[in-house]
């Protein structure tokens, strides 16, 4: 049966820990997988813009031996133009794989589901778990024992508040998230990582304080506060979200050597400061990067024979 990468929540515990270690191997050695997906093609689709996710799946096909085709929001026009089912019937007869990146969620997985060929999620309003498995590699590199480690969100409990709670949940450690009243993660998705991390010592707090939460915390994580899609609300959320600004009277509650960490494009200025996000302990290129090697892994795992 063909695999899809949709959401951290379908991996079983080792076959997380399994995607770290692969990350490690293809960052170390990356000559190693240089034919591994050799001939083969992935479309990308995207209904939003990007530039990590973008150039970071098309140079890890071509570094993998295959090649990406961009596929931009004014082409395909999911549902508008065709619909998703009829999409995936048309891809699969041409390439080995499928990259989306789209509003609803229920678009990716209809796409799972009629597409004989791999499909993996590169962000929907609901999740962004090639994110969240760059930043865990990330946390890995910086901290060691990621079963270890507090990770404090700060900010919208958004799609990559809700990546990060799966890959938490997973590698079994604490995670807290300070959000403003109303802008609470997904009560559903907050359900299923409590479940996925039954039996090892995760835990989850979600409170309207940041000071609570970066208590202790080795890792303070930004987003920026108006999500694609939510450009309308945007002066309202600088409003509402102007308390839970990262800056370094925030940082300076958390452990000493904690770093920050933001899944970029950032605002500095609005949910961090310059000073934290070009600071000493800022490791937000380090994630950028290794969106590379973690999608590799992940495209491996989905597509390699
Ligand atoms: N972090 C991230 O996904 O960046 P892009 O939106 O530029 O792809
Ligand atoms: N929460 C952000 C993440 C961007 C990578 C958004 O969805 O716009």
């Amino acid at each position: 049966m063909k695999k899809d990468f949709i959401s951290i929540h379908d991996l079983t515990r080792y076959e997380f820990f399994e995607l770290m270690d692969q990350t490690k191997k293809i960052k170390d050695d990356p000559d190693e997988y240089r034919k591994k997906l050799k001939n083969q093609v992935l479309a990308m689709i995207f209904e939003k813009p990007s530039l990590r996710t973008r150039m970071t799946f098309e140079v890890g096909m071509l570094e993998l031996g295959g090649k990406a085709i961009y596929l931009s929001p004014s082409e395909i026009q999911i549902g508008k133009r065709e619909t998703v089912e009829d999409v995936a019937h048309n891809l699969e007869r041409w390439v080995d794989g499928i990259m989306i990146r789209t509003f609803g969620h229920d678009n990716v997985i209809r796409l799972a589901q009629a597409a004989s060929v791999p499909v993996i999620n590169a962000l929907t309003d609901l999740l962004h778990p090639c994110q969240a498995m760059a930043d865990f590699f990330t946390l890995k590199e910086h901290k060691g024992n990621i079963s270890k480690i507090k990770l404090a969100w700060v900010g919208d409990g958004n799609n990559v508040c809700h990546s990060l709670m799966f890959a938490a949940a997973k590698a079994g450690c604490k995670m807290s998230a300070a959000v403003p009243k109303g802008y609470e993660p997904n009560p559903e998705i907050v359900r299923l990582a409590l479940e996925d991390g039954k039996g090892s010592d995760f835990e989850l707090i979600v409170t309207n304080d940041p000071l609570e939460a970066v208590a202790g915390a080795d890792a303070i994580y930004a987003d920026v506060w108006t999500s694609m899609g939510q450009e309308a609300e945007k002066e309202e959320r600088l409003k509402l979200f102007a308390s839970f600004q990262v800056n370094e009277a925030l940082m300076s509650k958390a452990k000493d050597d904690c770093v920050f960490m933001h899944c970029l494009p950032a605002h500095r200025g609005e949910e961090v400061t310059a000073e934290v996000f070009d600071g000493p302990r800022s490791i937000v290129f380090d994630e950028a990067e290794n969106r590379l090697h973690a999608q590799k892994a992940i495209m491996l795992a989905l597509m390699g024979k």
